[in-house]
């Protein structure tokens, strides 16, 4: 990771340490990747609850998609398939769910424990291809220790 992630992490990985409410942890770190990335235009967390992803803390323009099935969208395939979807262009995927008329692209990054997956981190841009593995490897590795509190 750079100079950048590897402090971002650092922070979030306090934060998840500090004894908060699991809530409160959520929303803090959707607040600390919306705050440092200038081209994440959306930070949501979604959690599995039975077979639906049930929309938690979010910055960015409001959400459609509050629940998302299992078998539907970016954020289904990604959950499925137990690992990260980086979606270059949403317009040419046929798994988008559209949101917002600003977003480009898309990185899902699943939040598990073996093979167990517990929600997930979605993170839009309203720049085409602007994830890329700077993101991957700070949002799995926030991924990893979220599933702490779970
Ligand atoms: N793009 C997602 C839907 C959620 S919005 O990005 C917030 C998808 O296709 O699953």
């Amino acid at each position: 990771m750079q100079e950048k992630e590897k402090q971002i992490f650092e922070d979030i990985e306090s934060l998840v340490r500090d004894n908060k409410d699991r809530d409160e942890i959520l929303k803090e770190i959707v607040k600390v990747l919306k705050e440092n990335f200038s081209y994440y235009t959306w930070v949501g967390i979604y959690l599995l609850e039975k077979n639906e992803l049930v929309l938690g803390p979010f910055l960015g323009k409001p959400s459609f998609h509050m629940r998302i099935k299992l078998d539907k969208g970016i954020c289904g395939a990604a959950a499925r398939g137990k690992k990260t979807v980086i979606v270059p262009d949403v317009n040419a995927d046929p798994r988008y769910l559209a949101c917002s008329l600003e977003t480009k692209s898309e990185i899902v990054v699943p939040i598990m424990k073996g093979e167990k997956v517990f929600g997930e981190i979605d993170i839009d841009s309203d720049k085409p291809d602007a994830f890329g593995e700077n993101d991957k490897k700070l949002l799995e590795k926030i991924a990893e220790i979220l599933v702490e509190i779970f």
